[in-house]
């Protein structure tokens, strides 16, 4: 969380740190803040509560003279209220000091040096600042060494010095950092997205490493005696701004949800050969599909979602367990996992610290690991024995809805790899499934062209403060996401429930005009589900029934009923997630809310 970004070069940096910031603001809108070396190399902070916008607007006011570097910040608030003086950066001393992350020993570091009563902000990241400025000599590598040793928990830095003006320093520790030497000079940032308007070659910083930036250059170094020089790969990236921008649309949002259909096609179609998912020019072996007698599935939120639902598809398909944990439970709950494990890690970002965590933790245990990512060049896609990459392409809205359904093509694509290795498909399934797969994607793009009667429906959702999102087998994964979506953007309580579940205690929440969204796309199930919906019907619920077109129901079931294509039962997720996505998106609309940045929230969750 919290966006961080550091320039220094020929241009004014005062512009390119704050529209740094616009298109990192996505990862934390608690408040912003920039510091600038001006031209007396005197340090200028300006910082407010808020988001980037205000700053802007505060800065036009009293940032006066010009400036070609400095450093900015993107605040979702850790320690410390949302306050002025919480805000990023801080100042002690000499230094000036940018966080992302959390310094765990904070209180232990006030007491050992004496900070108590200099502490203007109740912020661990200050301490940081005022440790450095004591350790400080006048050799910045060194300082910033002792300070990465006094340091415990992650942290992402950019630091500036009072005597060393238009240099930029920066370090890390679990949180990311990206830095490049750009044409419009050096920079580094949390996030890709900030480099992206000035050039698509990076690296990532290293953790345990020191940068440092000037205009002419970017070094890093290693922590040794000597302070040996690292050359870090250089990567290209393979998207563009636009793919950054609205395009047109009035929200990331909805502009990611029409993006869908062409991040499946991405994702799926380089990875088909001769009908088959194949993943070889991923580097992955058909060896890890084989040798494993269990899959296990861990990732936070959205992600996690997406391995309910191919726990619902692998298990009765593969017929080994098919286990999925939530990141932040799975690292502390000595997990039933070894070698004999293949654990599936899936983050959109890549740097999400459980998930980060729980990988580390899979290692640890002698299992394999392949991890679904998004974000290359990301920590956990480094870190992971195998990749693979989905092709979503810059993913900005807080909730996310185009990762979901590019996780969901990778991890169908490696449930067919599986059965077909291991003699549950034969070749000509296999080909089937992929085949079915792919028709998915227009089934979308239907679902998409029918936003306008979706967003009609939305002011039955939005009258009220709670609704339930029903369904069974395949259904009920994706009625978790659905429930998610809409709690994440329009802050309506929303639960997911197993249809068949709800007698036994959630029933006694259904009463008259409580909306209940149910899904019943699973044949084998249909006629149950049909049941619980009349069961809710029966007491008031106003039912929005999500079916294949096909499907036969009496006009009585429901309120209102969205028909969805008639895909295969196993793909009927893909064209109901753009419907729960939509529904998700009109009621944050319809209730005034800002859709792209929901309260409280932050794109990428760098702390636990
Ligand atoms: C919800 C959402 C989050 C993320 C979760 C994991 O819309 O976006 O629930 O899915 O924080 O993030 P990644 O996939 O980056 O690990």
């Amino acid at each position: 969380m919290c966006g961080i970004i550091g320039y220094t070069g020929p241009l004014d940096a005062k512009d390119i740190l704050l529209n740094g910031l616009a298109t990192l603001e996505y990862r934390g809108y608690d408040s912003a803040g920039i510091a600038l070396c001006m031209e007396d190399s005197s340090i200028c902070v300006t910082k407010k509560v808020g988001k980037v916008k205000a700053l802007k607007e505060y800065c036009d006011q009293v940032v006066k003279g010009s400036s070609h570097s400095g450093i900015g910040h993107t605040r979702w608030a850790t320690h410390g209220g949302v306050t002025d003086a919480n805000a990023h950066p801080h100042q002690a001393g000499r230094v000036t000091l940018i966080h992302n992350g959390i310094i765990e020993n904070y209180h232990a570091l006030t007491e050992q040096f004496g900070l108590q009563d200099e502490l203007v902000s109740q912020t661990d990241s200050e301490v940081a600042a005022r440790v450095l400025d004591r350790i400080y000599t006048g050799d910045p590598l060194m300082a910033i060494r002792e300070l990465m040793r006094l340091v415990e928990g992650s942290y992402g830095f950019c630091i500036m010095f009072d005597d060393q003006p238009g240099a930029v320093f920066a370090a890390r520790s679990v949180s990311p950092l990206v830095a490049s030497y750009t044409r419009a000079g050096a920079m580094i940032a949390s996030d890709l997205t900030a480099l992206i308007p000035y050039t698509n070659q990076y690296f990532v910083v290293p953790e345990q490493h020191i940068v440092k930036l000037t205009p002419y250059k970017v070094h890093v170094y290693e922590l040794d005696d000597t302070f040996s020089k690292f050359y870090p790969e250089i990567m290209t990236v393979n998207w563009n701004m636009d793919a950054a921008m609205k395009n047109g649309f009035p929200h990331f949002m909805l502009k990611e949800i029409h993006e869908q259909p062409d991040a499946m096609k991405k994702t799926i179609l380089p990875r088909i050969s001769k009908g088959l998912p194949d993943f070889s020019d991923d580097g992955i072996p058909d060896s890890i599909f084989m040798d494993c007698n269990a899959v296990h599935i861990v990732a936070c939120g959205t992600a996690m979602h997406a391995g309910m639902v191919a726990r619902a598809l692998m298990e009765p398909l593969l017929r080994i367990p098919v286990t999925v944990t939530i990141a932040s439970e799975f690292r502390y709950e000595q997990p039933l996992i070894d070698e004999k494990t293949l654990v599936m890690i899936i983050s959109q970002s890549g740097e999400t610290i459980d998930t980060l965590a729980a990988l580390r933790l899979a290692h640890s245990c002698g299992s394999k690991t392949l991890a679904i990512v998004n974000v290359k060049g990301s920590t956990i896609a480094r870190e992971s024995d195998y990749v693979l990459y989905t092709h979503a392409g810059p993913e900005i809205a807080v909730a996310s809805t185009k990762a979901y359904s590019v996780q969901l093509a990778a991890l169908y694509m490696l449930c067919c790899r599986m059965a077909f290795l291991r003699g549950k498909y034969t070749a000509q399934q296999a080909a089937d499934f992929m085949t079915d797969l792919l028709d998915a994607v227009p089934a979308m793009e239907v679902m998409i062209a029918q936003q306008e009667s979706i967003r009609q429906i939305i002011t039955h959702i939005i009258q009220s403060p709670d609704a339930f999102f029903i369904g069974r087998g395949l259904d009920y994964a994706f009625s978790l996401e659905g429930a998610l979506k809409l709690k994440e953007i329009s802050y309506i309580h929303a639960e997911a429930y197993a249809a068949g579940e709800l007698k036994h205690g959630t029933i006694a929440l259904i009463s008259d005009q409580v909306p209940v969204i149910a899904i019943a796309t699973q044949q084998h199930v249909f006629a149950k589900t049909i049941s619980n919906i009349r069961e809710v019907k029966a007491r008031g619920a106003f039912v929005i029934l999500l079916t294949k077109e096909s499907s036969v129901v009496d006009d009585t079931l429901a309120d209102i009923r969205i028909r969805i294509p008639d895909v295969d039962d196993r793909f009927t997720v893909f064209p109901i997630a753009v419907v729960l996505q939509l529904i998700a998106y009109y009621a944050s609309l319809g209730k005034n809310l800002d859709v792209d940045q929901p309260r409280n929230l932050a794109k990428s969750v760098t702390v636990e």
